[in-house]
């Protein structure tokens, strides 16, 4: 196996494993264990800024080495991008010190929809190239 194609493989699982951590993150802060408490926000913080790296980081590189983009796809990565900066920017404020906890579980479920809405594009992403 070429080393070139086992980078790509590791990106993706980088990529997928950070999706799955920081989406379901979200989704069981949001649907199964409210109140998020200052001591639950603090924890959380470090899984949005490793899920977060990993996600733009093998994002990136993923992007980089799409080989013959059809036409409409940078248009749908460009609103998959920008959703994704706001399920990284509102699970960071839900992450912060001191934020009511009845705005932590809305935030989260802003970014619950958000995420979501994201997986669904990549999804259309990998289908139409
Ligand atoms: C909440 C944030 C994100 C989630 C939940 C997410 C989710 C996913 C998933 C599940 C896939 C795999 C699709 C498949 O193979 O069927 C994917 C692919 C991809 N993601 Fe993300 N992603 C996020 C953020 C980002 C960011 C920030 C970037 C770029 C900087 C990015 C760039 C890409 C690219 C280029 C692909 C390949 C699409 C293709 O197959 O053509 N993603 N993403």
């Amino acid at each position: 196996m070429d080393v070139a194609l086992l980078v790509k493989i590791a990106a993706r699982f980088v990529h997928v494993a950070s999706a799955v951590t920081l989406v379901g993150g979200v989704i069981v802060l949001k649907c199964v264990a409210p109140p998020m408490t200052d001591e639950m926000a603090r924890k959380w913080r470090g899984i949005v800024l490793w899920a977060g790296l990993g996600l733009v980081l093998a994002g990136l590189w993923n992007l980089m080495t799409k080989e013959n983009p059809p036409p409409g796809y940078h248009m749908w990565f460009g609103i998959k991008f920008l959703l994704a900066l706001h399920v990284l920017a509102v699970s960071a404020v839900a992450a912060k010190q001191g934020t009511p906890p009845e705005k932590r579980t809305r935030l989260l479920g802003s970014a619950m929809g958000s995420g979501l809405a994201v997986v669904l594009i990549s999804a259309w992403l990998r289908w139409m190239s």
